[in-house]
């Protein structure tokens, strides 16, 4: 057992991005753990290093550049092996395969997991840049159990790749078609992580709402998710406000395990950029959409993505997303700059045409402009009583715990109180960014 530890290799993985690429880190581990693979928290003492990339905006790759060449620089020559997962394998392969300065060993699409072991060794052995990018439409890894960390909310991937073909988007590039698992594989799989003592479950997808397998869609998958006993909280991300049927809000609605928070990204408020961005609806079906989402489920939050700066996005265009987010009131939002990616249609048809200064005078107004409403909308829960699910302890620096409301909103409460124990609050003080609560010092489970 112990000359076993000695010679399994130790392996390091950095993540970047959004949640699958956590998720993926997981299964990665769970993989290399059934070969002779150990995993480490420090980078320092790894025999491999991967970096789980990201694709989806800029910066991405100069920042991995620049953390293989440090990683190296760090080593000062001492062998590590370095690899590189995600979605900038898919998308940047030939720039990766070919660019002699970039010393990695391997590489491996989002895909190709369950090769790593093989694409490793075969690294080893030869000495040469090993690398599978196949994109599956099949892969699922259904048949893998993630090696999680902190079980309080595990996520669980029910279906992966995309097939919207934004413009401005790589995910269909990097992930591939849409597949989904089978609800009993879910419910399988989450039955295990309520045992495991997991209080949360986060369904996650690229296109999460379009889940559908067997004739079973995304509402009748919550639906069997929320009979599994132990799990008190079920989440999803990232949904599609072209995917959300009245029977899937019914049951957002209904079910008293599903948090009542819809991420609806909007992306864009002006018909035209929507248009040119192949988002699939107009702001007046946007609008029709909040209006039954907030009919039928009470009190439910709302969030949304925004993109600035699309390609011949005029200043009149712009102000027709900020007159949406005054209309919508999002609770919070994620705004971002457009950024023209490798591949992708938007690259293809319309050239980045919009000054930086301006996406940052647009971006700057927008933010601000959310601040205000984001403020508002968490003044409003003043006085309210709400049960937290617990995520962070107090400690001897900062003598106050953290749990989310059922809406994902962070609270503040003064005191000790167990991660993964459900606590009541009443809200005292809001930020634009999070809510203060003093705890009925009740512990409900
Ligand atoms: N430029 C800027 N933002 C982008 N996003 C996706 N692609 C781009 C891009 N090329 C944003 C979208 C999406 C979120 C995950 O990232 O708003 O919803
Ligand atoms: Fe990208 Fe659009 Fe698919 Fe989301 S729905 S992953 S933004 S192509």
């Amino acid at each position: 057992m112990i000359n076993n530890e000695i010679t399994k290799k130790k392996v390091f993985v950095e993540t970047y991005g959004c949640q699958m690429n956590e998720y993926d880190s997981e299964l990665v581990k769970a993989i290399l753990e059934k070969k002779e693979y150990a995993f480490v928290k420090d980078e320092r003492e790894a025999d491999v290093v991967m970096l789980n990339t990201c694709a989806i905006r800029e910066n991405a790759h100069r920042k991995i550049y620049g953390r293989v060449h440090q990683i190296r620089h760090e080593r000062s020559g001492k062998p590590v092996m370095i690899g590189l997962l995600g979605c900038m394998a898919t998308n940047l392969r030939q720039n990766l395969l070919n660019d002699r300065q970039l010393k990695i060993d391997f590489i491996a699409g989002p895909d190709s997991y369950k090769r790593l072991p093989d694409l490793i060794s075969h690294a080893q052995e030869t000495g040469e840049k090993t690398f599978d990018l196949t994109l599956s439409e099949f892969e699922t890894y259904s048949d893998i159990f993630p090696k999680r960390e902190g079980m309080i909310n595990a996520w669980i991937a029910v279906m992966r790749g995309c097939n919207n073909f934004c413009t401005f988007c790589v995910v269909p590039y990097t992930r591939g078609r849409e597949r989904s698992r089978t609800v009993a594989n879910v419910v399988a799989e989450s039955q295990q992580i309520a045992n495991q003592g997991a209080k949360q479950i986060t369904l996650l997808g690229q296109n999460v709402n379009s889940y559908h397998c067997d004739g079973q869609d995304f509402a009748d998958l919550i639906n069997a998710v929320s009979e599994i006993e132990g799990i008190e909280r079920i989440r999803f991300t990232s949904p599609h406000p072209k995917d959300f049927p009245e029977k899937l809000l019914k049951t957002i609605a209904q079910n008293k395990k599903v948090c009542k928070h819809i991420h609806l990204p909007l992306q864009a408020g002006s018909n035209r950029i929507l248009d040119l961005m192949n988002r699939t609806y107009t702001r007046e079906e946007f609008l029709d959409l909040v209006n039954k989402i907030r009919d039928l489920i009470s009190n439910v939050a709302l969030t949304t993505d925004i993109i600035i700066g699309f390609p011949t996005e005029t200043d009149a265009e712009f102000d027709e997303t900020v007159d949406m987010m005054e209309k919508v009131r999002f609770d919070s939002a994620f705004i971002f700059k457009y950024s023209e990616r490798e591949g992708t249609i938007a690259q293809r048809k319309y050239p980045d045409d919009i000054h930086d200064a301006i996406k940052t005078e647009r971006i700057v107004k927008l933010n601000e402009i959310q601040k205000g409403i984001a403020h508002q909308k968490n003044l409003a829960h003043i006085g309210e009583t709400l049960e937290l699910l617990m995520e962070r302890d107090a400690t001897a620096d900062d003598p106050f715990s953290k749990g989310r409301t059922d809406s994902n909103k962070l609270v503040h409460v003064q005191g000790s109180f167990p991660v993964g124990s459900f606590v009541k609050a009443t809200i005292t003080a809001a930020s634009p960014q999070n809510l203060r609560g003093a705890a009925l010092n009740k512990l409900l489970i």
